[in-house]
């Protein structure tokens, strides 16, 4: 399957590897003209929900910063993976990934110590060369670069995360949102991570789209008003002791599970989007992050995971409650104030994070999406996630088809309806290419549109045709968007 999703990926446009004429360098993907659109589908979609239902304020910032952000942050000292290098070859390894492959058993929380002597007492060797493995070391996961010329350059990172940039201009946030709380803030953009040899496709990159929201919250007040629009959603829990469930955020905040409603209800919203993009819901579960796997910035975080048929788990989005961590982070080195006077009270705001990928809900989609009847493949993407809301097709290229079917695109363009247009090859062909990039309907213009101005309505899923006239074409399509 995977093959076959790639193969289509790369022929048709959707996403394919990164500077493949020089070889190709792992971790890195292109979007193709037809992918680009379904990411940027994605993107409105929580953008949408964020900034119009959530009152989200949203921030662009740059993607290099200073060093002192992240000595502040503390992702110099702790954005760390444990990495082994192999002594013959020198091909480098998570550790932890190595020796889980190995064993075939997690070793979540393990200390560098403990993981050694797996090494040793396991005989693990480097599976590429065969050459014995060095001593477990912490890697740093990002990018180092430097910012200005000669002597006086400053040492500089790519993000590894959009959050912290977010944080950096609170002060001017706290102004826009009216010094009130909460407030959301959302960032999309790209963040960098120099991952040990990522072998996931698109699944692990060290250049990556986030959509990461900062509610900025009062420290006792982590609850929603609207908490029972999701209440009642139902779905399979697995707690930091391992214990699953199949329950409802109501009860998962009822029976202290979810200790902090925000957490659960964006949970529940953060589900919602991925099956309004087309994610398979029953292929999805909410796990709580162990002790010693959650990141140094967070008291309590909960992922929601796709369960992938070609690579097993996949962290879609990581909700935390990163307290006044990075505020009070950044306000102790860079001696600014960052504290908020509110309701008669003085305090740092607390901030309950929402952390999406961009890239790995794609790759959700695609696989979700994909289907196979017969000898016919498609994409059976929503509406509002689909490259194109329809087709365009002339039936021949003769008898004045073709320039009655410019017309009818050029009718698209006006009412804003992103058509594709096609008169290259049989017009079966022309619609096995429109199932392959997942267009929801297809417009045929044939020798009845001369006659009576109609033209065939040919939906992907079902194959049924209809006539509708072209004058109520436009109304049709974004009637039923
Ligand atoms: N600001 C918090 C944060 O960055 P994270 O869990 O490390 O948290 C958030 O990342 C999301 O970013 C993940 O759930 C995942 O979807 C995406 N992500 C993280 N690392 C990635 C990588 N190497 N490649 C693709 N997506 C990645």
């Amino acid at each position: 399957m995977h093959r076959k999703i790639m193969d289509i990926s790369k022929r048709r446009g959707i996403m394919y590897p990164s500077f493949e004429i020089y070889g190709g360098v792992s971790g890195f993907y292109d979007y193709g003209p037809v992918g680009s659109r379904i990411k940027q589908n994605i993107e409105s979609l929580i953008r949408n929900y964020y900034v119009i239902d959530e009152e989200c304020l949203e921030v662009e910032c740059p993607t290099l910063s200073p060093e002192a952000v992240w000595i502040a942050s503390g992702h110099v000292g702790n954005f760390t993976d444990l990495m082994t290098e192999c002594l013959k070859c020198g091909e480098a390894y998570r550790s932890d990934h190595l020796i889980e492959e190995h064993l075939k058993k997690s070793c979540e929380g393990m200390h560098i110590s403990q993981l050694n002597d797996l090494i040793e007492k396991n005989r693990i060797k480097c599976p590429k060369c065969g050459g014995n493995l060095g001593k477990i070391y912490n890697y740093n996961l990002m990018f180092q670069t430097f910012v200005g010329p000669g002597k006086n350059k400053e040492s500089a990172y790519l993000r590894p995360e959009t959050a912290q940039t977010t944080y950096l201009a609170f002060r001017r946030l706290w102004e826009a949102a009216r010094k009130k709380l909460p407030f959301g803030v959302i960032q999309i953009g790209r963040s960098f991570r120099n991952e040990i040899s990522p072998r996931q496709g698109m699944v692990r990159l060290r250049e990556f789209n986030q959509a990461e929201i900062q509610f900025f919250v009062e420290p006792d007040r982590k609850s929603v008003e609207n908490f029972d629009e999701v209440s009642k959603i139902k779905t399979r829990v697995v707690t930091k002791d391992d214990k699953e469930f199949d329950m409802s955020l109501e009860s998962a905040v009822k029976k202290g599970i979810m200790k902090v409603q925000m957490i659960a209800y964006f949970l529940g919203r953060s589900l919602q989007l991925f099956e309004r993009m087309g994610i398979n819901p029953k292929a999805l579960k909410l796990r709580q992050h162990k002790d010693e796997e959650r990141a140094f910035y967070s008291t309590d975080t909960w992922d929601i995971e796709y369960i992938s048929k070609i690579f097993g788990k996949i962290e879609l989005v990581g909700i935390s409650d990163r307290t006044d961590y990075d505020l009070k982070a950044h306000m102790n080195l860079s001696k600014q104030d960052l504290t908020v006077s509110y309701e008669g009270k003085k305090f740092i705001p607390h901030v309950i994070e929402i952390a999406y990928g961009i890239d790995r809900p794609f790759y959700c989609v695609i696989e979700s999406c994909y289907r196979e009847e017969g000898d016919r493949t498609f994409f059976k993407f929503p509406k509002e996630i689909s490259p194109y809301r329809t087709g365009i097709f002339p039936l021949v290229r003769k008898d004045n088809l073709p320039e009655k079917a410019r017309a009818v695109f050029e009718l698209m363009k006006k009412e804003r309806i992103h058509a594709f247009y096609d008169q290259t090859g049989s017009i079966g062909k022309r619609y096995a290419r429109a199932d392959e990039i997942g267009i929801p309907e297809c417009v045929t213009i044939d020798y009845e549109t001369i006659e009576d101005n109609t033209v065939t309505l040919r939906d992907r899923d079902t194959k049924k045709q209809i006539r509708v006239k072209i004058d109520e074409l436009t109304m049709y399509l974004m009637n039923k968007m």
